[in-house]
Formats: C-alpha cells, sequence, structure tokens
C-alpha cells in the first residue's frame, strides 16, 4: 500500500507532473514505423499532449504540436510537401524542427516566420518504431537495446491500446506469481498442441503450474531493478527466470517463443487512464517466423485494439475454466493482461492493496521510480539516462528462462551470462 500522494506521483505524467517530468529525460516510442507511410501524418497523443507525427520527403520523422502556430487548425489534416508539413487553412509551412519555412499568404513569405517556433520534439527510429524525447536541453543517447538494434528479420514490433494508466501493466510484468494463476492453462493437450505451433504460449505451463509460491529475490540495477524467480522443478531441479524492470517504463522477460532473444512491454501513457503496450521480440541467432510475427497480432483489431475487451467481458467463457484455461478467455496472454489491469480501474487505487512478500519487485520497483522523480525535483540526471557511448551497452541486462541444477549457484549462473550476452 502507498499513500493517496504517492499515488498520484507515480501514475500522472501530463505536462510539468513530477513523473511526467521523470518520463521526458527518456527517449519513448511515439508510433510504430508502420503507422507512418510518408504523405499520411499521424495524429498522437503521448504523455497528455497532443501532437502530429509526420515523415519530411526526406523520410525524416516530425514531431509537431498539433495546432497550427497560426490559428490552431489541425496539422494532422495537413499536406507533406516541399521539405516539411503545411496547413492546410493558410499554408504555412513547417520543418520537423517547428521552423516556419514558408507562410505564403504574407508579402514576401511572411518577413517575421523565423520568430516562432512551433513546438516540436526530436525523433530517431530505431528497433520499428519512432522515439521521441520531450524533455529540456540536449537529448541522451538513444539506449542500445539489443531489441531496438537487431536487424529486422530478427524482431518484431507491435502495440496494443490498454484502457487504464501505465503503471499498472509494467507492475503486471514484474509480478511473477500471476505467471502461475492467469496465464495458466488447464488442458494438456491444449498445452501440447501449442507447443508444437511456434508463437505458442505453452512451453512454460507446467513448470509455471507445479510451483505457484515460488521463490522471488530482487536486486537492484543502474538501469533498474533484476528479479530473480525460482520454482521447484522436480528431483534436482529449479527454474531459473530473471526478469527486469527497466526504467523508467519497460519490462525485458523471457518468452517461450524468441529461443535465445527476449521478451519486452514498453507501456508509454496515452495520457493518464490510457496507454500503449508496445511489445518487442527479438533474437540474437535466427530470424523470427512469420508465424510468430502473426501471433503477436491475434486478437487484435487493425488499429491495435483487443477484440476481448471489458466491452464484452473479455469473452470469458465458463465452460472453457473448468477444462482449458484458468480465466477462461482463450490463450493469448494479451488478453489476460488487458483483463487484469484494466479492471483495476483507470488508475488502480494503490492505498487499497494489501501486498505481500511475492510483490517484492513491484515494491522495488516503486521506490526506485520515487527516487528518480525526486532527482530530476532536486536538479539531478535520473538513472539509466545514458550520455556517454561507451556506457551505451548493457550486457547486465539479463533475461534468463531455464531449468537448473538444484544445487546451482543462480546468482552466479546469472552473472556469467552477463559476459556471455
Ligand atoms: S491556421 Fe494554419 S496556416 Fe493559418
Ligand atoms: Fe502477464
Amino acid at each position: 500500500m502507498i499513500t493517496e500522494q504517492e499515488n498520484n506521483l507515480l501514475t500522472q505524467t501530463g505536462p510539468l507532473t513530477p513523473c511526467g517530468e521523470l518520463m521526458r529525460r527518456y527517449w519513448q516510442p511515439v508510433a510504430l514505423s508502420e503507422e507512418l507511410p510518408y504523405g499520411a501524418p499521424l495524429k498522437v497523443r503521448i504523455f497528455g499532449e497532443d501532437l502530429v507525427l509526420f515523415r519530411d520527403d526526406q523520410g525524416r520523422p516530425g514531431l509537431l504540436g498539433l495546432h497550427c502556430s497560426h490559428r490552431g487548425t489541425d496539422l494532422s489534416y495537413g499536406r507533406v510537401e516541399d521539405g516539411g508539413l503545411r496547413c492546410v487553412y493558410h499554408g504555412w509551412l513547417y520543418d520537423v524542427c517547428g521552423k516556419v519555412l514558408e507562410q505564403p499568404g504574407e508579402p514576401g513569405g511572411g518577413a517575421n516566420r523565423h520568430e516562432i517556433r512551433h513546438l516540436a520534439y526530436p525523433c530517431q527510429e530505431a528497433g520499428g518504431v519512432i522515439v521521441t524525447y520531450m524533455g529540456p536541453g540536449e537529448p541522451p543517447l538513444l539506449p542500445n537495446y539489443e531489441f531496438l538494434a537487431a536487424p529486422a528479420e530478427y524482431r518484431t514490433v507491435v502495440k496494443i491500446f490498454h484502457n487504464c494508466n501505465y503503471l499498472q501493466s509494467n507492475e503486471g510484468n514484474i509480478d511473477p506469481v500471476h505467471l502461475s494463476f492467469l496465464h495458466h492453462f488447464l488442458s494438456e493437450a491444449e498445452v501440447a498442441r501449442l507447443r508444437t505451433v511456434p508463437g505458442g504460449n505453452a512451453t512454460d505451463n507446467t513448470l509455471l503450474g507445479n510451483d505457484i509460491a515460488p521463490t522471488i529475490e530482487v536486486e537492484v540495477q543502474d538501469f533498474g531493478v533484476r528479479i530473480y524467480t525460482l520454482r521447484n522443478a522436480g528431483p534436482d531441479k529449479l527454474y531459473l527466470r530473471v526478469t527486469n524492470f527497466v526504467l523508467p517504463n519497460l519490462s525485458a522477460f523471457g518468452g517461450s517463443t524468441v529461443g535465445d532473444g527476449y521478451a519486452v512491454h514498453w507501456h508509454v501513457p496515452i495520457d493518464d487512464t490510457h496507454h500503449w503496450k508496445y511489445i518487442f521480440m527479438f533474437s540474437r541467432t535466427k530470424p523470427l517466423d512469420s508465424e510468430l510475427r502473426n501471433k503477436s497480432r491475434s486478437e487484435l483489431t487493425a488499429d491495435y485494439r483487443m477484440t476481448r475487451n471489458a466491452a464484452n467481458r473479455y469473452q470469458q467463457d465458463r465452460d472453457s475454466m473448468k477444462t482449458k484455461t484458468f480465466t477462461g478467455m482463450g490463450f493469448n496472454f494479451q488478453a489476460h493482461d488487458a483483463f487484469a489491469t484494466e479492471s483495476q480501474g483507470s488508475v488502480e487505487d494503490r492505498t487499497n492493496e494489501h501486498l505481500v512478500s511475492s510483490d517484492k519487485a513491484i515494491v522495488a520497483a516503486r521506490k526506485l521510480l520515487l527516487n528518480a522523480i525526486q532527482a530530476v525535483n532536486e536538479g539531478r540526471e535520473p538513472p539509466h539516462v545514458i550520455r556517454d557511448s561507451k556506457l551505451n551497452h548493457f550486457p547486465h541486462l539479463v533475461v534468463v528462462s531455464e531449468l537448473i541444477h538444484a544445487s546451482t549457484d543462480w546468482k552466479e549462473h546469472t552473472k556469467k551470462l552477463e559476459t556471455a550476452s
């Protein structure tokens, strides 16, 4: 349980809010690359700000204030031409930096146009997403995460709309116990079938189901929190999972689907009661097959909304709860997670929680976030803002999902993987 004031601090990310200030110190995804073909500007909302994203005629992404600096017309209806985005009301032309290139209705093209600087945020494109920096001063380096740097055939990314605050979903990622319940499949036949399907979710189902009260340990790292989860897995065997909360709003964990890579969920606030969950998956050694790519979009509409949602009670089926799945909501983990987090409310009231020992990673992550918010408040740089290229690699961001011998020193085992990756 935390106080109302702490809950507000952690969940409010609009302009000038303390957590909003923190979030703006990091590069953040603002759209999928696939959403931004040349010539079609995209209206976006991020951290409570209404903006327009477009590509100029050199393909460079630009993110501008939605409303024209002249008299406020929506620039997402604008024309992409002549090196920028042109408002269709009176033809003002903006470049990706917010410079007014033309005021064509003014004598001489607008002698004072240079005095206007339209709101603009720098953008980069990596890993199938467009990321932006909305903070003050010189942007830091874009973290050289493996999932952003992997070649296109080795990675996939999609996003899913969530009707709740970003923090609920991020806390779901670092809650190891829910894997044994929310995502549990009851039918061994179905598990066996899913195991044969590339991208099937079932590989670890038995291991996760056989020990529902795992040992959990957390370790603060410079990037966030590392979480060790150990489950008994038969004689002499332990099932070790290492998951990571990465500041300020993403998590990395092993999926049963990507072999030697891992999955990332990055929860980007649209505003305080909605967010986009960006789902990345990558492999270090082999191209991802099309079935896995399609799987990541199953039960998803063309505008990235779940077909199972609160309006249809996530299509919960009571019969299937007897024989197929714990939730009765099908076999797609994304639907389970959407249900669990959206049904906590638009913004979970954390003053009413009763946290238990298995919530220790959530407690650690909240503490880290509150400390980072305080750092920004006091004019200091928060952790994991990268400005030195020599520090822009993360071999210690280790993700593990494997069976080990019970006598293995699992911390030492994980340490060894830092250098191997
Ligand atoms: S309102 Fe955009 S050019 Fe006039
Ligand atoms: Fe989950």
